[in-house]
């Protein structure tokens, strides 16, 4: 799979193969369904990066019954967002952990432009100084990658009413697209799979709505970088990973 996108990226004499490559700060946008998770699980077993998913951390904080997630559940499940200081406070803690030091991928955030100017605000805060530099992680200072990944609407709706889970680890399939070998439990764990209370056709409308109202800005904010990086999420998910990996190796290449 990411032997293919090496292939497929044009390296000059000097250029670092993929696997050179600290991959840094990244971060996945799309709509609901656009494969964000599905590209940031693959991302992360290449790079050896975490996927940092605001909807993953929410929906642990629910199932863990915390404050938060006790104020987050009925705006996930009617399709709204969650208020951008607990979102913000929740990714700084995150990123802090060590595990981060070569890069990691925010799947799902920014979401809205205050959470965008917080994340750009905080990146610039990072760069380090001759001081910091010798402690800093070797990542830090690595300016952020954006990847949009496109997917039309008819394909979000079949995506996002068929997307199962696997309760036990959290594999992702699709009964329309990709399937589990038998019947409606997982591949590697055989625990029945679940679907997500926001996985309906209506809550999927209304999630829509708040993407094209709040989200779709925050993509034209990143467009306007130089490391912006639009991808076309109806290949096959091999084929988007390795266009994400081609881009992203380029990208660090010139940094
Ligand atoms: P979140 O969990 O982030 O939901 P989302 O953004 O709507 O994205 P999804 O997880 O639904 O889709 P995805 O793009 O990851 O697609 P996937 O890879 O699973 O957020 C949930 C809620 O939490 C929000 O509504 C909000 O309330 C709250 N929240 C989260 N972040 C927040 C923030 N920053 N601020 C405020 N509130 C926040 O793929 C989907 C399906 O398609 C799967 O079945 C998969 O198998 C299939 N598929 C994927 N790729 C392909 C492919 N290439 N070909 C065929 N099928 C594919």
């Amino acid at each position: 799979m990411v032997k293919a996108a090496a292939e497929g990226f044009e390296a000059g004499p000097e250029t670092p193969s993929w696997k050179q490559i600290i991959p840094g700060p990244m971060l996945f946008m799309g709509a609901p369904g656009s494969g964000k998770g599905t590209q940031a699980k693959a991302i992360m077993a290449a790079w050896g990066i975490p996927q940092i998913s605001t909807g993953d951390l929410l929906r642990d904080h629910r199932a863990r019954g915390t404050a938060l997630g006790a104020q987050a559940t009925q705006l996930m499940d009617s399709g709204r967002l969650v208020p951008d200081n607990l979102v913000n406070q929740m990714v700084a803690e995150r990123v802090a952990q060590p595990d981060t030091a070569r890069g990691y991928i925010l799947d799902g955030y920014p979401r809205t432009l205050a959470q965008a100017e917080w994340l750009d605000q905080r990146l610039r805060d990072q760069q380090p100084d001759a001081h910091r530099l010798a402690a800093a992680g070797p990542s830090s200072g690595l300016p952020l990658i954006a990847v949009s990944i496109q997917v039309s609407y008819t394909q979000l709706l079949r995506r996002i009413t068929g997307r199962r889970n696997c309760p036990t680890c959290q594999r992702i399939y699709n009964v329309y697209l990709q399937p589990p070998k038998f019947d409606t439990v997982c591949d590697v764990e055989g625990t029945p799979l679940v679907q997500r209370a926001d996985d309906v056709e209506a809550v999927f409308h209304e999630r829509m709505r708040t993407y094209a109202a709040l989200t779709a800005p925050v993509v034209e904010h990143y467009r306007a970088s130089s490391r912006f990086v639009e991808v076309d999420g109806e290949q096959p998910a091999d084929e988007v990973m390795a266009g994400i990996v081609a881009a992203v190796t380029r990208l660090r290449s010139e940094t």
